[in-house]
């Protein structure tokens, strides 16, 4: 198994692991070809990246992070609207990537929590439990130090019992509990690299 950064040629195959294995989100319901044109966003911009763990040319496993999520809206919104990829096939509006953007970032007050974050993570379901996650962390750490973070937040709804397991034992430390999407519970994690 190789762990290394993903590339936008990997973009496609992190698309179809988020819809299938990330299942119960709001952006699973969304094409493929649009979480594929998200993810190419999330590795052009400056400050975000995707670490992903491949055995020869399949990715199994993935993990997004992005030093700031404010500036990636910006980001998103402009140069994937300039690049005109995704609008053209969807037929949707401003208004309508805007809700999806937001979702992606939850409506939380994000007022003394991180600005960086850990995105989104999925291994693929045949090759869940057998530790490829806490493999690919050790990157996805160098990976936020590089960038200059220091500590970072996630959000995970609170039925992924396999997820909170993972966060607990990687050291990441519980900040709050939230509502998101009109009603779900979800639980917010901080982890401190330094
Ligand atoms: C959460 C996830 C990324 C963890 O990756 P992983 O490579 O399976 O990580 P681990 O092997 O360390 O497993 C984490 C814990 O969950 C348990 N687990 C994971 N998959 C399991 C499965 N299919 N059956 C039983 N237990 C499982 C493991 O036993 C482990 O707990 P343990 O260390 O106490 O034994 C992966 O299970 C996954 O992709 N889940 C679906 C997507 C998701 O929920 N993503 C997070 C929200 S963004």
């Amino acid at each position: 198994m190789d762990i290394r950064l993903g590339t936008k040629q990997d973009a496609r195959q992190i698309a179809e692991l988020h819809k299938h294995e990330i299942a119960s989100g709001f952006l699973a319901s969304l094409p493929v070809r649009f979480l594929a044109e998200l993810y190419k966003g999330i590795m052009a911009f400056p400050g975000g990246f995707c670490v992903v763990a491949a055995e020869d040319e399949e990715v199994i496993g993935f993990v997004a992070g992005i030093t700031n999520v404010k500036s990636f809206y910006k980001y998103f919104l402009t140069h994937a609207f300039h690049a005109g990829v995704f609008l053209l096939p969807l037929i949707i509006h401003v208004g309508s990537i805007k809700r999806i953007i937001e979702n992606l970032f939850y409506p939380v007050k994000t007022e003394n929590l991180p600005q960086a974050e850990l995105l989104s993570i999925a291994v693929k379901h045949t090759y869940q439990g057998k530790g490829i996650a806490p493999q690919m962390f050790p990157s996805f750490l160098e990976e936020m130090r590089e960038r200059n973070v220091g500590s970072f937040k996630l959000v995970v709804g609170q039925e992924l019992a396999h997820a909170i397991r993972l966060y607990e034992k990687l050291g990441f430390r519980f900040a709050r509990s939230i509502v998101i999407h009109g009603g779900e519970q979800s639980k917010v994690y901080i982890y401190d690299i330094s």
